[in-house]
């Protein structure tokens, strides 16, 4: 497989080998999103209308600094891996996997309560830490035992998201007849006495619908830092700040929960804006190469995040096809850095990036 990995030249490569490989129906699941799926096309195409401004003899060196630091933390590359769920259904490691290539790479697993694994077993196979994505389950004492099941394995910051409490229309998982195959469970749910008995159909246990006091009760259960992941809107970054929050996700979850959420890349710069440096500003949502990485940072965003293009990298060999992802990623930054004319990430700031709706055809034989 080492050698498979290495022909793959771009995250599409990822992507295409993936699809090849995997079921029908767990690759609906991974690859849809809600309805027409025009939000899921959108947060790439997004990119194609930021174009950037290479600085003419701007760098002083062939190794850019690709490193950031996010809540404290050193990172080799500006890009997180957002939280997904179940990996189980892509390789027997699931999340320990990805958390292991992530902290190879020197990037960060942010692990969601839907896990396969239990946070601890995740958290525990790594030296540097995971961040914890909540979902919202059943009653707050529910939530309270979950929250505290993250900070007792240490996690070192929690990560409430805010678009998902209710389930959407994914009509082409749906139409796949995606069913949560038996071996994949939900270790996390399990061991909180949330999930009893058999999955679900659809693997959709009823979330609380969440509300401002939610989040601010949530803020004052733990120490960890908290992170708002699913924040569209420059009012609500703000409101997040206010509540106590040390940063927020600019998502709409890959599109798949509304379809026609505004594209990641359109409602960033708004976000980033009112932020203003005050917190944390991630992204994700369409992010598939190291360009789409410096047009997020020339936007405003601290680092992006990245769904779907490692999940593929997982599918196709486990650690180390996410650690090939990374890796590949980090290739691309580097030029682009190189080519940008900028020394470090840190360099990229908003004069790097230009708006412009031109969209070139692609010739037949033109391969991204
Ligand atoms: C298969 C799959 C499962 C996901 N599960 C979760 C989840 O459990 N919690 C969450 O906050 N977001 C979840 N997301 C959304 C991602 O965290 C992220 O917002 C999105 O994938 C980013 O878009 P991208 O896939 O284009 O990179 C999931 C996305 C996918 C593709």
């Amino acid at each position: 497989m080492a050698r498979e990995l290495s022909a793959l030249l771009t995250l599409r490569d990822f992507e295409r080998a993936a699809g090849s490989v995997l079921d029908a129906a767990s690759w609906a699941y991974v690859a849809g999103g809600a309805a027409a799926q025009l939000t899921v096309r959108a947060n790439a195409e997004a990119f194609d209308q930021v174009w950037l401004r290479p600085r003419a003899l701007g760098g002083t060196t062939d190794e850019p600094d690709t490193s950031v630091t996010v809540l404290g933390q050193r990172l080799a590359l500006p890009v997180l891996l957002a939280p997904t769920s179940p990996q189980r259904l892509l390789h027997h490691g699931a999340e320990i996997s990805t958390a292991r290539a992530a902290e190879a790479a020197g990037s960060l697993s942010i692990v969601s309560t839907d896990s396969h694994h239990a946070f601890p077993e995740v958290a525990g196979a790594v030296k540097g830490g995971c961040w914890f994505q909540l979902y919202a389950y059943r009653s707050r004492e529910d939530v309270a035992a979950t929250i505290a099941l993250a900070e007792d394995a240490g996690a070192t910051a929690l990560v409430v998201t805010v678009d998902a409490s209710y389930a959407a229309r994914r009509v082409t998982t749906w139409r796949a007849g995606f069913r949560t195959p038996a071996h994949v469970d939900f270790g996390n749910l399990r061991s909180l006495g949330i999930l009893t008995g058999e999955i679900p159909d659809g693997a959709r246990i009823d979330r609380l619908p969440l509300t401002w006091e939610d989040l601010e009760w949530i803020r004052a259960q733990s120490q960890m830092p908290l992170v708002v992941k699913g924040i569209l809107r420059a009012e609500d970054a703000e409101r997040c700040l206010g509540l106590g929050a040390d940063g927020v996700i600019v998502s709409n979850h890959g599109g798949r929960q509304l379809d026609g959420a505004v594209p990641s890349l359109v409602a960033l710069e708004q976000v980033a804006t009112a932020v203003a440096g005050r917190g944390l500003v991630l992204m994700d949502g369409g992010i598939r190469s190291g360009v789409h990485v410096a047009k997020a940072l020339a936007l405003g965003a601290d680092a992006v995040c990245i769904g779907r293009p490692y999940l593929w990298g997982l599918g196709l060999a486990g650690q180390k096809g996410v650690e090939a992802v990374l890796d590949l990623l980090k290739h691309e930054i580097e030029d682009t850095l190189r080519q940008l004319g900028a020394d470090s990430v840190a360099d990229i700031s908003a004069d790097f990036a230009v708006r412009a709706q031109i969209r070139p055809s692609l010739a037949q034989g033109d391969i991204l």
